[in-house]
């Protein structure tokens, strides 16, 4: 990030400051959960894309075919177990990157990513007011990992079957952390 960029985050930042007092302090916890379900998913989900899908991990020895017999085989980095919990543990850093804010059009929860991957501001700030809240900088991670730690393995078989949408299947159906999409708009 240059310097121009900080100096626009920060130029945002202070506008949206003013009207931060303004905001509803008081979140609900499952809302939020909810959306840090979702985001922490989503930078899953874009970490397993850039897997080299050449690349091929030997999991030979360690499982057990449906007739009882060793698996001698290699798949894909992105269905290795390994890989994928090496990826999970440190998935939460990028909460870091996420505050909370709400949408000035309706008064819902977000969780804005402040920069996104090529360094560029998230043009969603003028269209946000940010929350403060004392304890909340590092709440966001905390969340992500209590449901990494209770989760991972689900998280993992959803990668290795190939769901075509992990965050609806996991957040959304598996996990029931997010309310039935019937309640929601359709994602
Ligand atoms: C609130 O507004 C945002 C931004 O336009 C939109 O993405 C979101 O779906 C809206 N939420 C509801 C519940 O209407
Ligand atoms: C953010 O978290 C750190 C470490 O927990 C703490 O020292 C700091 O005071 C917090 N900052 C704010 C603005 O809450």
């Amino acid at each position: 990030m240059n310097i121009f960029r900080v100096f626009v985050l920060f130029l945002c930042y202070s506008a949206t400051r003013a009207q931060t007092f303004a905001a509803d302090n008081k979140i609900d916890s499952k809302e939020l959960r909810c959306l840090v379900c979702e985001k922490s998913l989503q930078e899953i989900t874009n970490e397993v894309k850039k897997f080299d899908p050449n690349k091929k991990v030997d999991v030979g020895g360690y499982r057990l075919d449906i007739d009882g017999n060793y698996k001698h085989k290699a798949v894909p980095q992105a269905k290795s177990e390994l890989a994928l919990s090496e990826l999970i543990e440190g998935i939460c850093d990028k909460m870091d990157n996420y505050i909370r804010a709400k949408w000035k059009e309706n008064g819902t929860l977000t969780l804005l990513s402040m920069v996104s991957e090529d360094g560029m501001m998230n043009p969603d700030w003028s269209n946000v007011d940010i929350i403060q809240d004392d304890d909340l900088n590092k709440s966001l991670k905390y969340y992500c990992e209590g449901i990494m730690e209770e989760h991972e393995e689900d998280i993992i078989k959803l990668y290795q079957e190939e769901q075509s949408d992990v965050t609806k299947a996991f957040c959304f159906k598996q996990s029931k952390l997010c309310p039935p999409p019937t309640r929601r708009e359709e994602l």
